[in-house]
């Protein structure tokens, strides 16, 4: 772990994840902190001869790096299972960088078109500047005959659970179908947080993670990180982040930092919640549709008891509404305790539309394939006592 004044004190490899967290600071600060001190400083002494920095290089100035987020990005890194981790101002900042650092004219980009609509927006957008083919796939299997049929130069980008409807594609197939045809696989990791998958472990080359949702977990930042292999991330990904300046700022860091020490405990009980509010809709005569990871009739239940790390299964639920549009304006306009707004992953349980929100720049035929329509929300749960959610959703079910 990187400590204040940049030395690596403690490795890790073979902590558990739990330990990781619980000390994330707990080391030989020189002032003997046990708390993640933040440097504001956006500049450093420097005559030019200074060595220790992060990345190989010395503390300089605050675009290219900073103590604050580095000590974050060694514990991502250890937490992921790679060899480095850059951190960046938001999870899609995260995703350009990759671009820009990845991505060229001659590469096709083969995305798995289940993914956060504002990710699948910006690969569009990027390949008109940039000018690389992109591919869509909307079924999972389809995406390793993907892999295989393309000759071109390649990089496959997958969500490991998928926004809003969470689906899995096998990532331990998909990984050996890209390292037989040389092919770059980032997987955007943000359902799942490192505690219920590690895509690096099972081949994949990146992980991405909008550090705003699980990881920081309380609505009140944003960021995004990327972890891999040194080289990739050292060499590619921190000269891009340094020209473009997207990198995670030190209050930024501290807060994602301690959002990061109740991650397991956050997910754990937000999943056992969800578990159970799903099993209530599936139940309930005004829902036409649940889609959670712990239920047997999820199409990815399979997969999902087959490749997560622990015995729950992430905290959003989604659900199609008898009637459409008219009645899940209805149920928002009823809810008292769940709040109707487009994030995830906080303390606070959020219900979003995603026709409206984090899926509304798409073309509607795009939508329609993917399952995203009028009838469809999300649910983002919370920490809140089970039992006052559920009453809450049935009071609002109740009148629409
Ligand atoms: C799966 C997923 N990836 C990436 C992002 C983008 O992250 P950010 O909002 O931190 O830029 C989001 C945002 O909702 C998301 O849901």
């Amino acid at each position: 772990m990187v400590d204040s004044m940049g030395n690596d004190k403690i490795t890790g490899s073979n902590l558990s994840d739990d330990t990781i967290i619980a000390r994330s600071y707990a080391i030989e600060d020189p002032y003997g902190a046990i708390v993640l001190p933040v440097y504001r400083s956006v500049v450093y002494r420097f005559t030019g001869v200074e060595s220790g920095g992060p990345h190989g290089r010395p503390w300089k100035y605050g675009r290219e790096d900073n103590p604050t987020v580095a000590v974050f990005e060694k514990v991502m890194a250890l937490l992921e299972g790679g060899e480095a981790a850059l951190a960046f101002n938001s999870g899609m900042a995260a995703l350009t960088t990759i671009l820009l650092g990845l991505v060229d004219a001659d590469t096709t980009v083969i995305l798995w078109a289940h993914a956060y609509g504002t990710t699948l927006h910006l690969l569009k957008l990027m390949a008109g500047k940039i000018g690389y083919r992109l591919e869509l796939v909307i079924e999972p299997d389809e995406v390793v005959e993907k892999v295989s049929s393309v000759k071109e130069r390649k990089l496959v980008f997958v969500e490991s659970i998928s926004n809003p409807l969470l689906y899995m594609v096998d990532i331990v197939e998909l990984a050996k179908a890209c390292s037989e045809s040389n092919c770059i696989l980032v997987v955007d990791n943000t359902f799942a947080s490192p505690i219920l998958l590690k895509p690096l472990k099972l081949g994949a080359h990146l992980v991405l993670e909008s550090v705003t949702k699980y990881i920081a977990g309380h609505n009140d930042v944003l960021g995004g990180v990327v972890v891999g292999d040194k080289r990739t991330i050292d060499d590619v990904l921190w000269d891009w982040r340094r020209s473009l300046g997207s990198v995670m700022q030190a209050d930024a860091a501290y807060l994602a930092m301690r959002g990061l020490k109740t991650l397991k405990v956050r997910l754990e009980r937000q999943s056992r919640s969800a578990q159970q509010i799903a099993e209530f809709l599936a139940d309930h005569p005004k829902v036409s549709e649940v889609y959670y990871l712990g239920l047997p009739s999820h199409p990815s239940h399979s997969i999902a008891k087959r490749l997560l790390l622990c015995n729950f299964y992430g905290g959003v639920v989604s659900f199609r509404v008898k009637g459409g549009r008219e009645a899940v304006q209805k149920l928002f306009k009823r809810l008292k305790i769940i709040t109707p707004s487009p994030s995830l992953g906080g303390v606070e349980s959020l219900i979003s539309y995603p026709i409206a929100s984090s899926h509304l720049y798409l073309p509607e035929d795009i939508r329609k394939r993917l399952g995203i329509t009028e009838d469809l929300v999300r649910l983002s749960v919370g920490l809140e006592d089970v039992n006052d959610l559920i009453e809450d959703l049935d009071n609002a079910l109740a009148g629409i």
